[in-house]
């Protein structure tokens, strides 16, 4: 049975430890975080995500799936390592990837015999070749001649469907250098080939470019949307009528159009980021790169724009509800949610803020600990005596709200739809004054 180690439980760590294990593999995964591995041993996952706390408990029931602190002890049993290690950006937009070096470390003071290195995290273009030479320099040092190779192998799963994405991807990117790790790769995929999808070899900097400009490029069209629909605001046009209606150019395809209060989350915002930062390294400016970030800050104050159209600019002592606070539904996520620059915003506006979510609530507790935001257990409590609702996240269950329970309970007839996920009529109808996006 092939064996292998994936270090980092973060999404994208456990998502891939968990199904290849349910593929039969033999699956060690490793964390510094002591909490977490403690956790995961007990059966507790430390994520919300659809589906995975199934796989990880059955595979680990079996015993293909295990958790462990200590990377140095399973180096000597494992012939492949994943690492799916964080890459935070720091300060000025570029990747932090002392964790991923520190991985390299690590496997190099410990290898026995053959091992392969695959990185999954998202990396900037040439990490591989550091990596190459950090495992290098640690043989080196011990005077030991042990094969190595090192690959890439971005991950493109996407967070509240991140077991159906890995279980059946569109296509998997594998940068390789030798024949031996291409062998290798094929053989962790083949399980995953009978669903019929691509597996694409390429050199390593074009695996670790690709990652990059997928998500560039979806970036780039949630930006471009939000830009139509400003105009589309101010032209007296409906970006959802634009949307339908370029959506079905075969070309433009119709996902990934939708406009928003911006994009959140932890890939775009940071990849997107570090692409102009590696650009710059390299002498380059990107342009269109640079714009999709300038649009996306800006747009996530869209809401509170709209607010103050239906409310007025004072914002002082209004009692504002807001649904939905991750960063986007099926997901307890939090990181860059345009809900957060909205709540800031209202505070500082002297707004009173009420705050529901399905899964995010605790998790927005956390990272806005001293600030007076209040909880709500559900959407109709949150809207209980507001002056408006404000829609962040589309979850299902905000679609078709009981527009006459809201209007009798609510103190003013306030809705910002930041997701454009309502039947405007219905909410005109039941007396509300109504503002989306572009529409
Ligand atoms: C993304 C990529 O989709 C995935 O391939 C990559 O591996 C990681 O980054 P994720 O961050 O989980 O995945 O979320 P995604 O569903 O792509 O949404 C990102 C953000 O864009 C969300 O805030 C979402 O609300 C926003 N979005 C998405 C829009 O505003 N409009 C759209 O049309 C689509």
């Amino acid at each position: 049975m092939m064996r292998i180690a994936i270090v980092g439980t973060g999404y994208v760590g456990l998502v891939s430890g968990a199904c290849f294990a349910e593929m039969g593999l033999d699956i060690t995964c490793v964390d510094t975080d002591r909490r977490k591995i403690a956790a995961l041993n007990e059966g507790r996952i430390p994520i919300y995500e659809p589906g995975l706390e199934e796989i990880v408990r059955r595979n680990f029931d079996a015993g293909r799936l295990h958790f462990t602190t200590d990377l140095a002890a399973c180096l000597g049993e494992v012939e492949v390592v994943f690492s799916a290690v964080g890459t935070p950006p720091r300060e000025d937009g570029s990747a932090d990837l002392s964790q991923v070096f520190e991985v390299a470390r690590t496997f190099g003071r410990h290898i026995g015999r053959y091992t392969l290195l695959v990185t999954k995290s998202t990396v900037p273009v040439g990490t591989a070749e550091r990596i190459r030479r950090i495992v290098a320099e640690e043989l080196a040092a011990r005077g030991a001649e042990v094969p190595f190779d090192v690959a890439s192998n971005p991950e493109f799963l996407k967070e509240g469907a991140a077991v159906k994405d890995f279980m059946s991807p569109d296509r998997v990117v594998v940068g390789v250098e030798s024949e031996r790790a291409r062998r290798l790769m094929a053989r962790l995929y083949r399980p995953f080939l009978i669903n019929n999808f691509r597996v694409l070899f390429m050199d390593i900097a074009s695996a670790e470019m690709t990652k990059y400009a997928a998500n560039a490029m979806l970036a780039t069209r949630i930006s471009f949307m939000n830009d139509i629909a400003n105009l589309c605001d101010r032209v007296g046009a409906d970006v959802e009528m634009v949307r339908k209606g370029i959506g079905s150019d075969a070309r433009i395809g119709n996902k990934f159009l939708y406009p928003g209060c911006g994009y959140g989350g932890s890939c775009f915002p940071k990849d997107v980021q570090a692409l102009a930062c590696t650009a710059r390294e390299h002498g380059y400016t990107m342009q269109v790169v640079e714009a999709v970030e300038r649009v996306n800050e800006a747009q996530k104050g869209v809401l509170v724009r709209k607010l103050r159209e239906l409310l007025g600019d004072d914002l002082r002592g209004r009692r504002i509800a807001v649904w939905g606070l991750a960063f986007k539904p099926e997901t307890d996520d939090m990181r860059k949610a345009p809900a957060l620059t909205a709540i800031g915003q209202l505070l500082e506006a002297g707004a009173e803020v009420t705050a529901y979510d399905p899964v995010a609530t605790e998790e927005c507790r956390r990272l806005l600990k001293d600030r007076p935001v209040r909880y709500a257990r559900n959407m109709y409590d949150a809207a209980d005596g507001a002056d408006a609702i404000l829609l962040v996240t589309e979850w299902k269950e905000f679609r078709m709200p009981d527009w006459p329970r809201l209007r009798a309970t609510m103190r003013g007839d306030g809705i910002v739809d930041g997701r454009n996920i309502f039947d405007k009529q219905e909410a005109l109808a039941a007396g509300f004054r109504y503002r989306g996006i572009g529409k």
